[in-house]
């Protein structure tokens, strides 16, 4: 998501003239996107903005600008403005489709431009952008979320969920796959419950309209929500010969008591429920996860409820946090907040287990052979690297530059999670 609006903010920037420089001493303009999903994400925003104190003192002219969920949260763009006085411009997530106009406000003006609407606008279409991650292209089909999970501050600073229209969404795919892109990614907080502000859309028919546009490329989509994430939907993936055979459902927890503190609306068993049904329209689906530990009042029964069904689903990755409290979220008022080592020793178990289930699986795919998207080349393995239908990523080696080709490779070595093969 923020990938791809820092592409939106670029995109911009390049419609008036700027170009891409690869060191901060040379630029007129230093755009920070930032995050506020975990604190580590802000600390380190707060760090690199903090960094640049020096170079605007040398230069006074180079514009510094800092946008982004952060600065959406309420009061923060006034404290940073006051920890920072050298940025000139502030603007939160419900105005970076603006992001050309207060850029021509502020060269009017001297002082900090601060703009933060409080409540989302119309969603805004065409906003330029500076695609970076070729063959891949992102596609955004909602913003903002109406879940309210009670550890989650995205509600609050991406506001409430809408809906791009779908023909809007299939021309923007159309095009990518006429440029030559070939892979999209469908981008929402939660693209399940995608139409539900439309008449007569929802997920399951946007993904039966793109997967019927002619061409060789591959459909992913992400994030889903197991309350949401339906039979209907499940259908339509299975009978898509675009979209790829990995989902990724986010679980969060394995114990009924911590879901429902969440807020998550559903219990451990309808999501195993979901998972069963998944598997028995897609026999061989990748499925991978978001878990958190560590949540208030999590006991090391809780915990252990949400290692078992690690085990039980086998999930093909994981994505793992440690709860991190977010001021104006429900979560931070509870009692019971959980020690950072506590916290720190769950997450190194769950990694521990979620790494075994991995290489497990990875040695399955000795002497396959599998058709990878390569997608990018690692300067220091000398080697290409792309991932299969499931999501797994393949190194291979060769003197023809293949990025943006389907490659068939036979896999000739498993020892990690990554494989390495050659091309037949
Ligand atoms: N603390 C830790 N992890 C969080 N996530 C969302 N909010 C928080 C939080 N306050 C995680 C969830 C979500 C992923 C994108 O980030 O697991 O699925
Ligand atoms: Fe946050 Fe829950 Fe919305 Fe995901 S679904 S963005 S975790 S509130």
């Amino acid at each position: 998501m923020n990938l791809h609006e820092s592409e939106k903010i670029a995109g911009i920037l390049t419609d008036l003239g700027y170009t891409a420089t690869d060191s901060e001493l040379n630029a007129d303009i230093i755009v920070f996107n930032t995050c506020c999903i975990r604190e580590n994400a802000e600390d380190r925003a707060e760090g690199n903005i903090g960094a640049l104190k020096k170079l605007k003192k040398q230069n006074k002219n180079v514009i510094i600008a800092v946008g982004g969920c952060m600065t959406q949260q309420p009061n923060s763009a006034q404290k940073l403005h006051e920890k920072f006085p050298f940025i000139d411009i502030i603007f939160g997530t419900h105005n970076l489709e603006r992001f050309k106009e207060l850029l021509e406000a502020k060269l009017k003006q001297k002082k900090t431009l601060i703009c933060v609407d409080e409540k989302e606008g119309e969603i805004i279409e065409g906003t330029p952008k500076n695609r970076t991650s070729y063959p891949n292209a992102w596609v955004n089909i909602t913003y903002g979320c109406n879940n309210f999970c009670t550890y989650c501050i995205v509600p609050y600073v991406r506001g409430r969920e809408r809906s791009r229209k779908i023909e809007n969404i299939v021309k923007e795919c159309r095009e990518l796959v006429a440029q030559g892109y070939k892979e999209i990614t469908l981008l929402g907080q939660n693209v399940n419950s995608y139409g539900n502000d439309l008449q007569d859309t929802d997920f399951a028919k946007l993904i039966k309209e793109v997967s019927s546009i002619e061409g060789d490329f591959r459909l992913r989509f992400m994030t889903n929500h197991p309350k949401d994430f339906n039979e209907n939907l499940i259908k339509a993936i299975s009978e898509s010969n675009k979209v790829c055979r990995s989902v990724h459902l986010p679980v969060q927890a394995g114990s009924n008591r911590i879901l429902k503190l969440m807020n998550r609306k559903y219990t451990r068993e309808d999501y195993i429920d979901k998972i069963k049904l998944l598997r028995k329209y897609i026999p061989d689906v990748a499925i991978t996860t978001d878990i958190m530990v560590g949540f208030p009042t999590e006991t090391e029964e809780d915990f252990e409820d949400t290692v078992n069904l690690v085990k039980e689903v086998g999930f093909s990755g994981a994505f793992t946090f440690i709860y991190s409290k977010r001021s104006g979220t429900p979560a931070a008022k509870m009692d019971g907040q959980v020690e950072e080592e506590v916290s720190k020793r769950r997450i190194m178990k769950l990694i521990d287990i979620q790494n075994s289930i991995n290489r497990k699986q990875s040695e399955t795919y000795q002497n396959a052979t599998i058709e990878i998207l390569c997608e990018d080349y690692d300067e220091k393995k000398k080697m290409y690297l792309g991932r299969d239908t499931y999501g797994r990523m393949a190194y291979f080696s060769s003197l023809e530059n293949l990025i943006g080709k389907f490659v068939n490779v036979k896999i000739t070595k498993t020892g990690g999670i990554s494989l390495i093969g050659e091309i037949v």
